[in-house]
């Protein structure tokens, strides 16, 4: 049996999660959170869709077995393969996903060229043809998929010449497009945000959606009377299915808390 004294379980395929919920505990910093990141799988994104729908389904129903009261999909491929399922299968559980922030990029100006990074399957999936299909009269949207950049992420990788060479090369064909977002439409993507803006080589708006997730999960928990009341700081968690990852998140989450990220 959950209460408002339950924590709220957050998963990703790996790392990238960190972001999401650094963006949650700062919004609601007396909730307890167990974060649970699926290195072992990791990536998602360039797996079929059944594979990522079972992961994701395996993922979420240990959380619930755990006692979490609310579940947060920290990831826009597992969000695009499986939150419908997830929502039909848990009614009653508030499930919150993340998809790349494409409407506040392309509605932020009325002519914008918008680049969407995110994972090959992310951008396959018709969720989020339809919501780049939305925008697309009111921005220039480019839909740009990233294969192997969130296992440079995964490995470690923050900056320096192997993920510079790869960032240069994926962004070589944009150098001329006038190009004044990129939305970061993987959790993974922004711990590589500053090798990003340098890559890209010019001045550029990044936008991500962890903050309005965050957002989401706060009035989700409120309509349905769950939010705690308590007024110590929250505790947070963290498990990953390669062990060792659970530490790399945690020091992940506390150093971009320094960050002010
Ligand atoms: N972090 C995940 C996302 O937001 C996916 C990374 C992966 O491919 O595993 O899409």
């Amino acid at each position: 049996m959950t209460n408002k004294d339950s924590p709220i379980g957050v998963f990703d395929s790996g790392l990238g999660g960190v972001s999401v919920l650094r963006a949650c505990a700062r919004l609601l910093p007396h909730e307890d959170f167990l974060f649970f990141g699926d290195s072992a799988n990791a990536p998602y994104g360039e797996k079929t869709l059944e594979e990522v729908r079972a992961l994701t389904l395996r993922r979420a129903k240990e959380l619930l077995d755990r006692g979490a009261k609310a579940i947060v999909v920290a990831c826009n491929t597992a969000t695009s393969a499986a939150i419908s399922l997830l929502r039909e299968k848990y009614p009653q559980v508030p499930v919150i996903g993340i998809e790349p922030a494409v409407k506040p990029a392309a509605q932020a100006d009325d002519s914008s060229q918008v680049i969407v990074m995110a994972t090959p399957l992310t951008i396959h999936e018709e969720k989020y043809q339809k919501l780049a299909a939305a925008f697309c009269h009111e921005a220039g949207v480019i839909s740009l998929p990233c294969r192997g950049l969130a296992e440079l992420v995964e490995e470690g990788h923050r900056e320096g010449p192997v993920i510079d060479a790869y960032l240069q090369e994926l962004f070589l064909p944009f150098r001329h497009c006038n190009v004044e977002y990129i939305v970061l439409g993987c959790t993974h993507y922004p711990f590589v945000e500053k090798a990003i803006r340098k890559n890209f080589g010019r001045p550029v708006e990044i936008i991500d959606g962890s903050a309005g997730t965050a957002r989401q999960l706060r009035r989700q928990l409120a309509a349905r009377n769950l939010l705690s009341d308590r007024t110590r700081p929250g505790k947070v968690t963290f498990e990953n299915s390669i062990p060792e990852k659970a530490e790399v998140s945690r020091q992940l989450f506390e150093t971009e808390q320094d960050d002010g990220l």
